[in-house]
């Protein structure tokens, strides 16, 4: 089983077998997780701390439950009550967890490039669980496994992400990871939604529903980034759900078996009707919390295997 990385700080540095194999283990730890009998020690005697520099309600406990369920001792912290309001650091905050020894660090953050700054300050594997604008791998992960189970591949595919990509750390992981898995990726957004440059990621790009979602086998809708906005890019809430907000007639322009997905948290009747995101013939949004849990169990038993076996040397 070859993963060679001490960190998972983003899918770009991930070979396209490095991503079957985390996406096969996960699909061993769907079932271990269904299952409620005694949890796995795979992480046992491992310190797992979560430094959430920005609220979080899934993915914090999507990582939280995955550490407990095999079996490490697990710390959250609230940074935004801590040592960050007193004028600490990141820098300084991490290298006083450091000196603490933790093994696993998970971290989300407002600003891009945070994950990898810190990588290179301390001694334990860093995950990334979003970083500004620019990646939340463990989300691509389990966006991806999601899609392979319920299309059976993960290869040729025409995936439509819709939404605010411009903002989006979410949209950016899968649009790596999907083209690496070489599927094709249509991103449908206005153009006040799209970051400059987007093109070279060997993308189609469209900015119309109609025309976006014509024959995909994936629809995924994104959330306004109304926190990462600094101005006027849509001209209403209304406007926005008429144009580009998913609803059954939209649907009806992708495949008759297309599914329906969003990372979450959605805002209904801005991004999605609200009774086709609990169509649970379409939607996989639930689906998708649950691999979550699997996609991070995995990362963090694949990471924690290096570390043993590795202890000091430094990997990519
Ligand atoms: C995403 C995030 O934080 O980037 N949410 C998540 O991880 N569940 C997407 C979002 O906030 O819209």
């Amino acid at each position: 089983m070859r993963f060679d990385h001490r960190h998972l700080l983003g899918i770009a540095a991930l070979r396209p077998d490095e991503i079957v194999t985390l996406l096969d283990l996960a699909d061993r730890y769907v079932s271990q997780s269904r299952d409620t009998r005694g949890h796995a020690q795979t992480l046992s005697g491992l310190t797992q701390i979560n430094m959430f520099f920005e609220n979080s309600t899934r993915t914090q406990a999507s990582f939280e439950l995955a550490g407990k369920r095999m079996g490490a001792d697990v710390m959250s912290m609230a940074m935004q009550a801590s040592s960050i309001k007193k004028g600490e650091t990141l820098i300084d905050t991490a290298l006083t967890l450091n000196a603490m020894h933790p093994d696993l660090l998970v971290v989300r953050h407002p600003h891009s490039g945070a994950a990898d700054l810190l990588a290179q300050k301390v001694n334990c594997a860093v995950i990334n669980a979003g970083d500004g604008r620019h990646e939340h791998p463990t989300q691509a992960l389990l966006d991806a496994l999601t899609i392979r189970r319920r299309k059976g591949r993960l290869h040729r595919l025409t995936v439509a992400i819709c939404g605010d990509i411009a903002h989006s750390r979410v949209a950016r992981s899968n649009i790596l990871l999907l083209h690496k898995m070489e599927n094709r990726v249509r991103l449908v957004a206005p153009p006040t939604l799209l970051p400059s440059g987007i093109e070279d990621f060997g993308v189609e790009v469209c900015h119309d529903m109609t025309e976006g979602l014509k024959d995909a086998d994936v629809v995924m809708m994104l959330r306004l980034q109304r926190e990462r906005m600094d101005g006027g890019f849509i001209p209403s809430e209304r406007e926005y759900y008429h144009r580009y907000g998913l609803d059954a007639e939209k649907l009806a322009h992708a495949k008759d078996d297309a599914i329906v997905m969003h990372p979450g948290p959605m805002n209904r009747g801005v991004e999605i009707d609200g009774t086709l995101a609990d169509d649970i013939n379409r939607s996989v949004i639930q689906e998708q919390v649950e691999m979550g849990v699997a996609v991070r169990m995995a990362a963090m038993d694949l990471l924690a295997r290096n570390l043993r076996a590795r202890p000091s040397e430094i990997m990519a």
